[in-house]
């Protein structure tokens, strides 16, 4: 018998043909997105693959600035998030009118802007960064300027750290990975031994300091596949439990906290990627003036050798 999400795969399939689409879906969307799409991936991974598709829909199936880069990165193409509401809460923990009054506050000073950041800020931020390179960004800038850091104080704070470069924090943060407390990855540790402990440079750094690694959602794939541990604490959003057992089966993976929760990674639904493609919603709009102020600091990001 056929199901509901059955029914629901079949009318995007024949959707997704029908108005060349591709759909592209973070590590921590719900497991069904992520069995449908075409490309999974962290944020500047599924930004890449918008801007490097022959195809003229994408349907992005993350949260509002992840949709936004490829918006910036693809202009020629109608960019499309099913869910209108799905934003990233950090991202909007700066504006675009403060980040110039920081600017006019620190005189000379260099601003590199977390990916997760509008693309108003991003218009006025020098470099970008994401939690994959921001260490090999930030020793890339010249020693003789102050940097700005916007707008996760606690990815700056990592990343200033490694890269020995001190950082005027800015005080965002992201909800989910902020309340991960230091007592929970002791728990955690104490419960599984032999576990490696991988995290994401969003929780505090007293929490990072207890880890194996620090790394992006991409890194953790690639960590967890080419390592001999078979047990891995992911100090991430919960759904990136969902990629990484797919990928290693047989290796076993523990989410540490109840705090790591993003309502609105979970948002997407089949249903909402039907009517995406059906009605065009909600199409991801940037004025053309901020857009071509937005790319420069991405595509300083992406010329930035890893280290
Ligand atoms: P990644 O770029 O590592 O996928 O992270 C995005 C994000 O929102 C983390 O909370
Ligand atoms: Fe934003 Fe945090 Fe959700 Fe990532 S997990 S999208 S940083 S709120």
């Amino acid at each position: 018998m056929t199901s509901e999400n059955d029914r629901l795969i079949e009318a995007i399939d024949r959707l997704r043909r029908k108005r060349n689409a591709i759909i592209l879906a973070h590590n921590y969307q719900p497991a069904v997105i992520q069995d449908i799409a075409d490309f999974q991936g962290d944020s500047l991974g599924l930004s890449r693959k918008a801007a490097e598709s022959d195809a003229d829909v994408i349907v992005f199936c993350g949260v509002d600035f992840m949709a936004q880069t490829a918006a910036v990165l693809a202009p020629e193409k109608l960019v499309l998030i099913p869910e209108e509401r799905a934003s990233c809460p950090m991202a909007h923990m700066a504006t675009a009118a403060e980040v110039r009054d920081m600017k006019e506050k620190h005189p000379g000073s260099l601003v590199v802007t977390y990916v997760n950041s509008t693309a108003e800020v991003k218009a006025e931020s020098d470099v970008c960064c994401t939690s994959a390179n921001a260490v090999s960004v930030l020793r890339s800038l010249p020693k003789s300027k102050p940097i700005v850091f916007v707008p996760d104080m606690h990815l700056g704070e990592y990343a200033g750290k490694m890269a020995g470069r001190e950082v005027i924090l800015w005080k965002g943060f992201c909800p989910a990975h902020h309340y991960v407390k230091a007592d929970e990855i002791r728990a955690a540790k104490k419960k599984h031994p032999d576990a490696l402990v991988m995290t994401h440079p969003e929780c505090p750094l007293d929490v990072v300091e207890l880890s194996d690694a620090a790394l992006s959602t991409a890194g953790m794939l690639k960590f967890a596949r080419e390592s001999d541990a078979d047990e891995f604490i992911v100090t991430t959003e919960v759904g990136m439990l969902y990629p990484l057992s797919k990928q290693n089966p047989g290796k076993r993976f523990y989410c540490p906290s109840a705090a790591l929760l993003c309502p609105n990674m979970k948002m997407t639904t089949l249903q909402s990627i039907v009517r995406s493609l059906e009605k065009d919603s909600y199409p991801v709009r940037i004025p053309p003036d901020i857009a071509e102020r937005a790319r420069r600091p991405i595509e300083r990001m992406l010329a930035v050798p890893r280290d």
